[in-house]
């Protein structure tokens, strides 16, 4: 269902560490936006000024630095702050939304691989976005090892207290994911992510056609 706030439509990607998911995002901006949708990129936590302020907490310093719990909280005080400030006025304004993580991430990361019970979790999602939720979730699904070679192969270096959680921990967030998405069939949609990215991008533009009514 499309968001009551407006007109837009809200597309979000999820995946473990180095899954593609920004490149994949760009990539489907551009294809949208040469079929004439105007699309708005952007990313959590962060995505508004004040939640890039709380970013800058999650991603660096110890993997110890905050437990599962604090880390929910910080990532929903930014999720609505994004929703608010930035996702909300897009989608009024008849813009599609592609976000880089969204609510997923926090059920497969302090849910699944950290231990906080799915029910608060919840509670604390529905609090930070109420009715603005994705009509269509990308699962990008790659083994973690392969993941977390890649994304140590770049991006910026000191972003890294969640790659250094461990193997299992990014076991059990591919899994998370993989639940999440078998659970809710109607939204989400998975795609394998291991292949080059020209093949993961049109992977994606099928399911866009098929699900959303676009043009191939
Ligand atoms: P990024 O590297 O994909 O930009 O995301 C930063 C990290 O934040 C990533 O390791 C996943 C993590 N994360 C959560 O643990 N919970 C969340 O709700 C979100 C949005 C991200």
């Amino acid at each position: 269902m499309a968001d009551p706030a407006g007109p837009g439509r809200f597309i979000t990607l999820e995946g473990g560490e180095g899954a593609g998911k920004s490149t994949q995002a760009r990539l489907l901006a551009d294809w949208l936006g040469g079929r004439g949708i105007d699309c708005l990129l952007t990313r959590e936590p962060g995505g508004s000024p004040g939640a890039e302020d709380i970013r800058a907490l999650l991603v660096t310093g110890e993997p110890g630095r905050w437990d599962a719990v604090t880390e929910a909280l910080l990532m929903n005080a930014a999720r609505r702050d994004h929703v608010v400030r930035t996702i909300r006025p897009a989608l009024s304004a008849g813009r599609w939304v592609i976000c880089d993580r969204f609510l997923h991430s926090t059920l497969a990361y302090q849910g699944y691989a950290g231990g906080v019970p799915l029910p608060t979790l919840e509670a604390l999602i529905d609090a930070a976005v109420e009715r603005t939720r994705p009509e269509l979730t990308l699962v990008l699904d790659l083994p973690p090892g392969d993941g977390l070679a890649r994304a140590q192969g770049g991006g910026s270096g000191r972003e890294t207290r969640f790659e250094r959680k461990g193997e299992a921990f990014h076991a059990a967030v591919r899994d998370g994911f993989r639940r999440l998405a078998a659970a809710d069939p109607e939204r989400c949609a998975v795609v394998d992510a291991g292949g080059p990215a020209s093949d993961v991008a049109a992977a994606i533009a099928a399911v866009v056609s098929a699900r959303l009514g676009i043009a191939p």
